[in-house]
């Protein structure tokens, strides 16, 4: 085993609000997967934070009428405080624009100059004479050369799909000034992503990197290799590291006025930034989270596989002395009752919305998107399902089950934990099949599984229901009150159990649980005992710890949906 984990969070771009949908991807089930590794005492460090350079910042800047500045010192904050309201554990939550990212990807890219890992090359970029300015990909519109649409982006046509250039594009227009750009020359560094095929292919498809095995690729997401390897098989082509813009990390090269790094060079390099800023701030060295016997493991949506599965790990390579990824867990997209998650069309369930108005259901919250989480294909939220999911198994299983272990504890022994007698059949099977949870569960958190770890969790829960519905104590409690006692006992432990079974996925109720029994909450080594509590231990008297969802919630949260969708089409 790995003595290390560096965990990273694609950094968000800093230009709008977070909603559910983000949440669902690369940021709660990076939350399990590191609370877990904690709970089971290994080295981890997580890291996130804000993407501030770009297009999608600069875009965002122009229409709203502001500075790219304003734009992500707002947003910036206002993430973070909706990932706080959420509990979301990050280790450290950095940002591209501060003075230490910008040296970090500078130092970074002039390691890579002087190991000439780049080719220049001048070409001709459309220009915005007006402006003054070359324009990035996205401030170009025309017809798509493939379909016709009007409006495509110079990067992408959005109807048929189709990757363009901005030359591809036919009646080209400056949307800077609404007006038709012209030819320039401009000299740029490009990373010959050619030349790096035939390692990186051996490393996807076999794990293997200067003939050493550094990882399992069975242990890659299906879509993650075929991915990569659609994009190998098609030939791979050098891609220009610098942009001519005013806003992003300088280029730290005499004469490069006006040059920064694209984005998609300095943005995962901040994962290094933010570890160098962790590290200066907890007394360590940040080079272990990079070097040697660590695993690096990017958590990201599907849109950014290209980047930390072959870009990055070919500047990780060039620039020496970094360990490659892992594993880079993606995740597909979540869509919100029947329609795609849009900011622009306020299609969304807003995270700081959510958490203002229902402070008391993170943990709910969790459940649901984990339940649903878009391990292998796009996946579904409606707010059926989210009071589905929380009154049939939330309520009805955990909430009952650790109720009724509490509640007839504290009813027939005044909330001391009794003793053990002889055991039976029905017992000593619970207790053996409890012993068999920890592997369960760790096999599928360490294997990304998180919705079928989540789901095992639960069966634990399940477990001690049938347990109490076998042994039927509430009967034998007029009769045999030492039997009783075997069956109150068995079954408190496994509700503390529970409380460690549930800390990565539900944290809150995890810790909730521990309160009504009165006990500390335990790592992970502990999980499978049963002797959790001592006899004669003095129990709390439980509230309730899953409130049901009514009725009435679901429509209001529809009917929010709708009226933003029918605000959407009269303002069309
Ligand atoms: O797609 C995005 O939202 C990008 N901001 C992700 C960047 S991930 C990493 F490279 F920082
Ligand atoms: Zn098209």
């Amino acid at each position: 085993m790995k003595k290390r984990f560096t965990v990273t969070s694609a950094l968000l771009y800093a230009n709008g609000p977070l909603h559910i949908g983000h949440i669902a991807g690369a940021y709660l089930p990076a939350d399990i997967y590191v609370r877990y590794l904690r709970s089971a005492g290994e080295d981890v460090l997580w890291v996130c934070g804000s993407d501030e350079h770009g297009a999608a910042i600069t875009l965002r800047a122009k229409k709203d009428g502001t500075t790219p500045r304003e734009i992500v010192d707002k947003y910036h904050v206002e993430m973070q405080g909706a990932f706080k309201g959420l509990d979301i554990s990050f280790d450290h939550y950095s940002r591209t624009s501060s003075e230490k990212h910008h040296k970090v990807a500078q130092d970074f890219f002039l390691q890579l100059l002087e190991n000439d890992s780049f080719e220049v090359k001048t070409l001709e970029q459309y220009y915005d004479e007006e402006a003054d300015q070359f324009l990035a990909d996205r401030y170009i519109t025309g017809t798509c050369p493939s379909c016709s649409k009007e409006g495509a982006y110079g990067d992408q046509c959005e109807k048929c799909g189709s990757d363009l250039s901005p030359t591809d594009l036919i009646n080209p227009i400056s949307t800077l000034s609404g007006k038709t750009p012209t030819l320039k020359e401009t000299s740029h560094w490009f990373l010959p992503m050619d030349q790096h095929e035939e390692w990186l292919s051996k490393w996807i498809k076999e794990g293997t990197f200067e003939g050493e095995q550094l990882h399992n690729p069975k242990d890659w997401r299906n879509q993650v290799n075929g991915q990569c390897m659609s994009w190998i098989d098609g030939g791979l082509h050098p891609r220009a590291m610098t942009r001519d813009l005013d806003w992003g990390v300088p280029v730290p090269v005499e004469g490069a006025d006006g040059k920064v790094l694209y984005v998609w060079l300095d943005a995962p390099i901040g994962y290094i930034s933010a570890t160098k800023e962790w590290a200066g701030k907890n007394n360590k060295d940040w080079k272990d989270y990079w070097t040697g016997d660590t695993k690096l493991v990017h958590f990201i949506g599907k849109d950014n596989i290209v980047f930390h599965a072959i870009i990055f790990p070919i500047l990780l390579k060039e620039h020496g002395g970094f360990i490659l990824p892992d594993n880079v867990p993606a995740y597909e997209f979540l869509n919100l009752e029947g329609d795609k998650f849009s900011t622009s069309r306020n299609w969304a369930v807003w995270l700081h919305e959510f958490m203002e108005a229902n402070p008391d259901k993170k943990d709910e919250l969790k459940y649901v998107l984990t339940s649903i989480a878009p391990e292998s294909k796009d996946a579904e939220f409606t707010w059926k399902e989210f009071q589905s999911r929380i009154n049939n198994e939330l309520a009805d299983i955990l909430g009952n089950f650790v109720n009724r272990a509490v509640v007839l504890s504290n009813k027939y022994f005044e909330g001391k934990v009794p003793k053990r007698g002889e055991l039976m059949d029905v017992d000593t099977d619970v207790l053996a099949q409890l012993k068999e949870y920890p592997a369960k569960i760790e096999k599928l958190v360490r294997a990304y599984k998180l919705r079928e770890a989540q789901s095992e969790s639960m069966n634990l829960a399940r477990l001690g229901n049938k347990y109490l519905a076998e042994t039927e104590p509430w009967k034998l409690s007029k009769t045999d009150m030492s039997r009783v006692e075997t069956i109150m006992n068995i079954a408190l432990q496994i509700t503390a159990n529970l409380t460690i079974a549930f800390q990565p996925f539900l944290p809150q109720k995890a810790a909730t649980i521990a309160e009504f029994l009165g006990m500390d909450l335990l790592k992970w080594d502990s999980l499978g005992s049963d002797t959790l509590l001592t006899d004669g231990h003095q129990l709390n008297k439980p509230s309730i710890l899953i409130a049901k969802i009514e009725d009435k919630f679901v429509e209001e949260q529809v009917a929010i949906l709708e009226a933003s969708k029918l605000a959407n089409i009269e303002t069309v």
